[in-house]
């Protein structure tokens, strides 16, 4: 395997030393497209969020800081991901405010309903289904719940064979059973907002 396939795949799902050096990077290399996605979105108080490809946990920290009365949860497939965010918030999973766990997105272990903010950036371009996965959380949000899924559009069109096109997955979203879907981008970076 060459470097960069390497690369890709510890991207992927973090493992071992190098993969905790990787997301302990990308803490700080997905900062700015987080600020800007981040920003599109009205984070609901008294309402748990959630933050499905959480890697380092840098992004489950900003949302504590976004929120004063929410808890903020994590998930991850990644093993790796889950130990390092739970170190990153260390003081938030010990006071009961953050809970980190090991998941998969197209079957989340969280019942119906729950969340009333859903995040995911720098993800959605590894999942298996993304028509399943969105209705899988979809399932997950509350009425009037909002899901936000942001990445760099080369990242995208590198990673994805299918549904890079914005209509495409305006109607993905639609099929879901979202009522309104938003799309913002830049020269670098594309978010889609849903709403429940
Ligand atoms: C490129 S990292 C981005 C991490 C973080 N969101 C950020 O912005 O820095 C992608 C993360 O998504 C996770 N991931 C990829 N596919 C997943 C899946 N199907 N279910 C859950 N997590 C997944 C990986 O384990 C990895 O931690």
């Amino acid at each position: 395997m060459v470097l960069l396939d390497k690369l890709i795949a510890q991207g992927k799902n973090p493992r071992g030393f190098v993969g905790r050096v990787m997301i302990r990077i990308m803490n700080r290399a997905h900062s700015a497209i987080t600020t800007w996605a981040f920003n599109k979105i009205v984070i609901r108080e008294n309402s748990p969020v959630l933050d499905i490809g959480c890697g380092g946990g840098e992004n489950i920290h900003r949302l504590t800081k976004m929120t004063a009365r929410s808890d903020v949860y994590g998930v991850d497939y990644s093993q790796q991901a889950v130990e390092t965010s739970i170190l990153r918030n260390k003081e938030e999973v010990q006071s009961g405010r953050v809970t980190v766990c090991r998941g998969e997105v197209s079957a989340l272990p969280f019942e119906s309903e729950k969340f009333g903010t859903v995040t995911a950036v720098q993800t959605h371009y590894f999942w298996p289904d993304l028509p399943g996965d969105v209705k899988e959380i979809y399932r997950v949000l509350g009425k009037g719940g909002t899901l936000l899924i942001a990445a760099e559009i080369y990242k995208i069109n590198y990673h994805m064979n299918n549904h890079t096109e914005d209509q495409q997955v305006k109607q993905l979203f639609l099929d879901a059973g979202f009522r309104a879907v938003e799309i913002h981008q830049n020269k670098s970076w594309r978010c889609y907002v849903g709403l429940k």
